[in-house]
């Protein structure tokens, strides 16, 4: 099946299928869709603003556009006003309407916790559904902590749907029990909507992109080591802001111009946060070239380029203290570590929350890897790769999109082609990814 009719995104996703043929030569420059995680929270953020807010580089994925149909079903205005640019006027703070039926946060987890903190403040009854693999995914990690500021929240046994009946609610501290920006971000939105004092205490580190979100749209938000906290009530005033590209996506061109032989992709306007930027220590740590070089801080967060050449591809190990910075960047480490010389091997430990994802990745991931030849052993928290001499195959990528740029970008390295089934879902999070593909691989992906 040619490319082009294998990612039409009415095709149903668990027919489509692209065939991605071994690549010759790797070079080129590139962007990448607006990030994903920065989309979802200026759109958040904007639709509680008092007044219009232009955000640019919004990511075309599907994930970002549910929050955007989310956000317009509870009454914010949502005006598209150019390529990847929207107007959203915002109904202030704890100022949405209830929605006229269940809205839906379709394949995006970040969507669904996320407007989980906002709803849980808003005095109203709303239910939140999700397709079919979201539905699947653990709440109680909101839930929680939600119930315990005040809002009554239904599920199905702690999985989606969500029926969300918000309150005036109190402050909390907050704990999580796994570090997860998700649920740090659904506690401290709920915390802004708050009287009082929110604080959660992660047990390490994540991405940081709801507090320079909420410190761009005019809030104060207090950040000492692994503590952040947020005195409520602050009203947020709209703004004008870019959104970087997104380095988890880069990360499949990065992986893709370390495992190929005499490869140099560089990949612009790409976001440098540092608390997403440990895949570049990794991608080095993996025996490739990588230059990185900031351009700007697009208003709160940082954006640049990225070269990456090949140099000496080596084994390489993902520790359990690397894996909260890492967690999307694991399937692309993966297709890496599976395009190395043969006898190269990648462990990765302390990466359970992987099965909790679009799809259990490490199963995933190991199936659809050891299709191609790579030896793969799995753990419950991890796995073990060593490198074979890779084979094109027929592999599933569950209906999740890491998997299916994952599986793509191994397939360049294969001896014949592979199809890779369900490759519609790059649509969640990059669409044209194969088309971008076949440039970077001199028209070699069919
Ligand atoms: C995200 C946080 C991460 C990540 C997800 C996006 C975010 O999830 O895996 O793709 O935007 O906050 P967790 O917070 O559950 O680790």
């Amino acid at each position: 099946m040619e490319i082009a009719n294998a990612i039409v995104p009415a095709m149903a996703s668990t027919t489509d299928a692209a065939v991605v043929a071994p690549a010759r030569r790797v070079e080129g420059q590139t962007r990448v869709p607006g990030d994903k995680s920065i989309s979802h929270r200026y759109a958040m953020l904007a639709a509680l603003a008092d007044g219009i807010s232009t955000i640019s580089g919004y990511s075309p994925g599907a994930d970002c556009a549910a929050t955007l149909a989310c956000v317009r079903a509870l009454g914010a205005r949502v005006r598209q006003a150019g390529d990847h640019t929207f107007e959203i006027e915002g109904c202030g703070l704890r100022g949405l309407q209830p929605a006229p039926s269940p809205i839906d946060a379709a394949n995006s987890g970040t969507t669904m916790r996320l407007m989980s903190g906002i709803l849980a403040a808003h005095r109203m009854r709303t239910t939140m559904s999700g397709d079919r693999s979201l539905s699947k995914r653990p709440m109680r990690r909101v839930i929680d902590p939600l119930t315990r500021m005040g809002a009554h929240i239904e599920s199905h046994e702690g999985r989606p749907p969500l029926t969300i009946t918000g309150a005036d609610l109190h402050p909390i501290e907050h704990a999580p029990e796994v570090p997860s920006a998700q649920v740090k971000s659904a506690v401290i939105l709920a915390g802004l909507q708050t009287e009082g004092r929110t604080t959660v205490n992660e047990p390490a580190p994540t991405r940081d992109h709801t507090e320079r979100a909420l410190a761009s749209f005019g809030a104060h938000v207090e950040v000492s080591g692994l503590r952040v906290s947020i005195q409520g009530g602050q009203r947020l005033h709209p703004v004008r802001l870019p959104v970087p590209g997104d380095i988890s996506s880069a990360t499949f061109w990065m992986a893709l111009a370390a495992g190929t032989p005499g490869a140099s992709v560089e990949i612009q306007g790409v976001g440098l946060n540092p608390s997403r930027t440990d895949i570049v220590d990794l991608i080095r740590r993996a025996g490739a070239g990588v230059t990185t070089e900031i351009e700007g801080s697009g208003e709160g967060e940082p954006i640049g380029r990225l070269l990456v050449t090949f140099d000496s591809p080596r084994s390489f190990t993902i520790d359990p203290e690397d894996v909260p910075g890492i967690i999307d960047e694991i399937p692309a480490l993966a297709a890496l570590a599976a395009m190395m010389p043969p006898g190269a091997e990648l462990v990765v430990r302390g990466a359970a929350e992987l099965r909790l994802k679009e799809s259990d990745r490490i199963s995933a991931l190991a199936t659809g890897l050891r299709a191609m030849g790579s030896e793969v052993e799995e753990f419950h928290d991890g796995f073990h790769l060593r490198a074979r001499p890779l084979r094109g195959a027929t592999v599933d990528a569950c209906d999740d999109h890491r998997l299916a740029m994952a599986f793509a970008v191994a397939a360049t390295r294969a001896s014949s082609p592979t199809t890779i089934l369900g490759a519609s879902a790059v649509d969640v999070s990059y669409p044209g990814f194969f088309e971008t593909l076949g440039r970077l691989t001199r028209g070699d992906c069919r």
